[in-house]
């Protein structure tokens, strides 16, 4: 999609991650050599975390892939996987980490809230900090339904309500013990001092929320029409 039809916040986005892209790409790196997933800012192995179902055969999308270690976590756990980023930049790390790694899989350089892909395409969709705090939950949620089939699965993983609460514009200052937001009337949060990126809670938007973060999955449990929020939230 041409920068003009882009939302402005994702037009926003898309300049403040082509020019972070370059502080992720060694985080990026050394996530691609775990072996095993770990998650969340304390780094939780996926043993003890166990968020992900058996993923072997499955059409997985990761949506907001960034440098797409998750996908390339899943492809080696034997998932058909496709990744979609709005950073040109992200993902040119992501297509050098393939090559090293000698691991192919799709990457669509694109808005999470408008996947160029047919409706029941996948049975999982993931994400981690990507589309699940950078795009609109009103927009990315109900796509991601769109893209599963029957019976697929939402698993994503974002700031948790009451770290966003607590956390300053500027986010170089420790999050204060003190709420600095209002708790009611959330939708969308800035940062102004990195890129005017806007920062959603999905979680919060659907009622959901722990104290550092939140993982949340949600089960497609029949087909929905575009636009419809799936209606069955699993609080891990
Ligand atoms: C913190 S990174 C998370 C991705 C990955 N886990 C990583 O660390 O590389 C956030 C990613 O979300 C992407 N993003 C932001 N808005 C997006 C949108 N509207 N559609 C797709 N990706 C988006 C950014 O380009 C960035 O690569």
């Amino acid at each position: 999609m041409t920068n003009e039809k882009l939302p402005e916040h994702v037009r926003r986005n898309r300049l403040a991650w082509d020019k972070l892209a370059r502080d992720y790409a060694e985080p990026g790196r050394r996530a691609w050599s775990e072996e095993e997933p770990s998650w969340g800012i304390w780094s939780i192995p996926e043993t003890e975390a166990q968020i992900l179902p058996e993923v072997k055969g499955l059409d997985v999308i990761e949506l907001g892939c960034g440098t797409a270690y998750v996908s390339a976590w899943l492809a080696r756990r034997g998932a058909r996987v496709t990744g979609i980023d709005n950073s040109s930049e992200q993902l040119k790390t992501a297509r050098e980490l393939q090559t090293k790694h000698g691991l192919s899989f799709p990457l669509l350089h694109g808005n999470a809230e408008e996947v160029p892909l047919p409706d029941k395409s996948f049975d999982l969709a993931i994400s981690e900090y990507g589309a699940s705090i950078w795009c609109d939950p009103y927009k990315w949620i109900p796509e991601a339904s769109r893209l599963l089939r029957p019976g697929g699965e939402l698993i994503f993983l974002v700031n948790g309500t009451i770290l966003i609460l607590c956390t300053n514009d500027d986010e170089n200052i420790p999050a204060s013990p003190q709420m600095l937001r209002d708790y009611f009337g959330m939708h969308r949060f800035e940062f102004p001092d990195s890129g005017g990126q806007w920062n959603s809670t999905s979680a919060t938007e659907i009622g959901f929320g722990s104290c550092e973060q939140a993982v949340l999955k949600l089960k497609i449990l029949k087909n929905f029409a575009r636009k419809k929020v799936p209606q069955r939230v699993i609080p891990l």
